[in-house]
């Protein structure tokens, strides 16, 4: 009896010691900050946090709302810019790329100059927009399509001498590369 007696009181004694040694102030403090009274100071801080994010958030929200109000005043301007510079150079171009004259087109067509010349574009040949940079009386390129000069052309193959084409048909030709 006094035995179970003295065994429990010492179990109890244990379970205070325990206790108190549990309770230590460092203890109580870290259990406290976790699940005690500190955790509503967490929770505050944290909903603080939360908060103040939020508020963040909708201050963000609020420029970037600013700022698309802003636009607006801006935005007609912008197509209008958009359309403005996307007509300026189809305007620019239009008179730089023309398109080109039947009787022309026939003639090219005819007497192939088509298969290694462009009007604006390289393709074996120079485009005719970059011979008309040179200059050339209808006369001389009568001449160069005869006897053409391959030095006038670095980095192109030589054109074959085209002897069999009608000089009036090139004057015809070489007018419109002159206009170009
Ligand atoms: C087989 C391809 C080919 C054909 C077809 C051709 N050319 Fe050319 N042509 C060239 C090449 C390559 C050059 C540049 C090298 C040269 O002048 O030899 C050239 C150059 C020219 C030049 C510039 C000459 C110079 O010295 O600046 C003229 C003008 C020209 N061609 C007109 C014509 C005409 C007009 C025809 C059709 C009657 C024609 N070409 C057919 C390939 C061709």
């Amino acid at each position: 009896m006094t035995l179970k007696k003295s065994a429990s009181l010492a179990l109890m004694a244990l379970a205070v010691s325990f206790f108190i040694g549990c309770s230590s102030k460092e203890d109580r403090d870290k259990y406290d900050q976790w699940y005690g009274s500190g955790s509503k100071a967490r929770e505050e801080s944290a909903l603080v946090k939360l908060q103040s994010d939020r508020k963040v958030a909708a201050e963000a929200a609020d420029k970037a709302k600013a700022e698309a109000a802003a636009k607006p005043a801006a935005a007609p301007a912008a197509p209008g810019d958009t359309s403005a510079a996307a007509a300026a150079p189809a305007v620019a171009a239009a008179p730089k790329r023309k398109p080109v004259p039947a009787d022309v087109s026939a003639l090219l067509n005819k007497h192939a100059c088509f298969a290694c010349h462009q009007a604006y574009d390289k393709v074996i040949g120079p485009a005719y927009s970059e011979v008309a940079k040179k200059k050339y009386t209808p006369d001389q390129i009568v001449e160069l399509v005869h006897n053409p000069k391959p030095e006038h052309w670095p980095g192109y193959p030589p054109m074959a001498p085209l002897a069999h084409v009608p000089k009036a048909d090139i004057i015809v030709i070489a007018n419109w590369i002159n206009g170009l």
